[in-house]
């Protein structure tokens, strides 16, 4: 059994990978930090207690992360690709009110768990950024942290050379890429390609009996059409945050090299991320080298997919 704690933006490829996350037999979520991103941390909070609710799982706690960058510059969302509300065509009503827990209720999960935990990060790096930080007085972090992130040597997604978890706070993505020991980074190398498309959801909407299986359809057909004004005929949609869950779980499925990572903090490549992809990197000394995540199994991903979700 894995058991994870999602920093999470939800957000459509969020809400996917939580709702994988939630129907995986071999997942336990530990907790759910959210934080802003896709959509206001308000509504990242409201979206995932939607979903826990749905579940029948409101008993996992929802912990407040980051609500803006480290450097207090204003958060940029991104709700023309994610809808209104986030959840593209679903609208959550809100009828109770929700119980958040403050930041430090990670550290009791992580103790509790004697640090066997998952991180994983599907949103920008702001919270993960702190514990890292935090670190340096002794609290202990998650064993394993995981980070959807960065685009080498391809195109980013928010502007042409970054990618938008590192672009929305890229001091922070330094932070965690300078100060963190063997984290594993799946960039837009990988997730551009976890494209669902339009007929696996119609298929999963006919068949899955998951209780989610009324939202595939309004989530993703929102998402899917956003996505289709951007690259014509892409026919569906790159469900990012889901391959750090399927990587999770099935490790052989996926190509990885080990490298450093830098970002680019400002100007005109703010937010690039970059490494030395040569047989023999030239490394700096005193930077920790991380797992980059280059290519996997795309049938298998997909297949496994539809299986999570029926
Ligand atoms: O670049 C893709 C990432 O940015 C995903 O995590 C998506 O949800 C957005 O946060
Ligand atoms: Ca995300």
């Amino acid at each position: 059994m894995e058991k994870v704690l999602i920093v999470a933006d939800p957000g459509v490829d969020d809400a996917f990978a939580i709702i994988y996350a939630l129907l995986h037999p071999d997942i336990e979520v530990a907790g759910i930090i959210n934080e802003y991103g896709n959509v206001s941390q308000e509504d990242a909070v409201r979206n995932t207690w939607y979903l826990l609710k749905i579940a029948g799982k409101e008993e996992i706690p929802i912990i407040l992360g980051a609500h803006q960058p480290l450097t207090g510059n204003s958060p940029e969302y991104f709700y023309n690709i994610h809808g209104v509300e986030g959840l593209g065509f679903v609208r959550p009503r809100l009828k109770d009110s929700i119980t958040v827990f403050p930041f430090m209720k990670v550290y009791d999960l992580i103790r509790e768990h004697n640090g066997k935990l998952t991180l994983v990060n599907l949103s920008r790096l702001s919270t993960l950024a702190l514990m890292h930080l935090h670190q340096e007085s002794n609290i202990e972090l998650a064993e394993n942290i995981m980070i959807m992130g960065g685009a080498f040597h391809v195109p980013g997604n928010v502007t042409h050379l970054a990618e938008a978890n590192i672009y929305g706070d890229p001091h922070a993505a330094k932070v965690v890429a300078t100060h963190g020991k063997d984290l594993t980074f799946i960039p837009l190398n990988v997730t551009n390609r976890a494209i669902i498309s339009n007929e696996a959801i119609t298929y999963l909407t006919k068949y899955s009996k998951s209780p989610f299986a009324k939202i595939f359809h309004p989530m993703m057909s929102y998402y899917s059409s956003q996505y289709e004004n951007i690259i014509p005929n892409i026919n569906g949609a790159p469900l990012h945050d889901v391959t750090l869950f399927c990587y999770l779980l099935n490790k052989e499925r996926f190509y990885s090299v080990n490298r450093q990572i830098f970002v680019v903090e400002s100007d005109a490549s703010k937010g690039l991320t970059y490494a030395d992809f040569r047989h023999v990197p030239d490394m700096k000394a005193n930077h920790p080298i991380h797992t980059i995540v280059l290519d996997f199994d795309y049938n298998f991903f997909l297949q496994d997919f539809i299986q999570v979700m029926m």
